[in-house]
């Protein structure tokens, strides 16, 4: 890494130094954690938040079919799509932070089936039931998760696919063949990411699964910056709402 990339990534890493402020609403604590970090945030994203491609790649959506992307932020997943994109009817990311939906403005303008909303996805809802709705590293930053969750859905088109790629750490007896993840493991990576505001639990991959039992859920783990040696555990779940 060049002394010119280290210093770029120091803006970032002194934010999450700082962590996410504990007083005001959701937008206003998203603002302050992201704005003196977003012109570098996918740069460092992109080297800590595994699996958004291979998650892109799995979701068969159809051609002509309709994505919503909760809590999209820069809208890097835009790029994800690649050529799948224009064979899309529309794409609408949602997101609550006017500083990452800056940054995702140049992306959706390059398209013409792309569009940006700021609002809040629990209680974002399309004119139309859509083909599929994914969060991307999104859902452990959402406060009433819950309610997210039960508002995406709703959104789904019976058949529609529900994506999920977002770190967690696993229950300390998790259910048969899911993943068990090491005491500290569990009580390392929690308090590690809560500072940021990012709330691992092992409920939100029960609830997919609850929620979506004709699924796919891929454990995995993935590597640090600047922490030589440490891997955090993520998952990638797909889910069908039954018809
Ligand atoms: C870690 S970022 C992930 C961004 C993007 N999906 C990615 O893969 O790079 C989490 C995002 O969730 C957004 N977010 C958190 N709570 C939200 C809420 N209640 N409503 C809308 N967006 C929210 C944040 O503003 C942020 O953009």
């Amino acid at each position: 890494m060049s002394p010119r990339d280290l210093l770029a990534d120091s803006r970032v890493l002194w934010q999450m130094l700082r962590g996410q402020p504990r007083v005001g609403s959701a937008a206003e604590r998203l603002q302050a954690f992201y704005a003196p970090q977003a012109s570098r945030y996918d740069a460092f994203r992109e080297r800590l938040l595994h699996g958004r491609s291979e998650l892109i790649e799995r979701l068969a959506i159809p051609a002509g079919g309709t994505v919503v992307e909760l809590g999209g932020g820069t809208g890097s997943n835009i790029d994800r799509f690649g050529t799948g994109l224009e064979r899309l009817q529309r794409y609408t990311l949602v997101d609550l932070c006017p500083a990452l939906l800056a940054q995702a403005h140049p992306r959706a303008k390059r398209h013409g089936n792309v569009e940006l909303v700021e609002a809040d996805v629990t209680r974002f809802r399309p004119q139309e039931p859509v083909d599929c709705v994914f969060f991307s590293y999104a859902l452990t930053m959402v406060e009433d998760w819950r309610a997210a969750l039960a508002n995406a859905l709703l959104m789904l088109k019976p058949g529609g696919m529900l994506g999920v790629v977002d770190f967690y750490v696993s229950a300390a007896r998790p259910r048969p063949g899911f993943v068990r993840h090491a005491a500290w493991e569990r009580w390392f990576w929690r308090r590690w990411f809560a500072h940021d505001g990012v709330m691992l639990a092992p409920q939100h991959l029960e609830a997919l699964t609850d929620a979506m039992p004709e699924s796919i859920r891929l454990e995995r783990e993935g590597a640090m910056p600047y922490l030589p040696g440490m891997s955090v555990p993520y998952y990638l779940f797909i889910g069908r709402k039954s018809c």
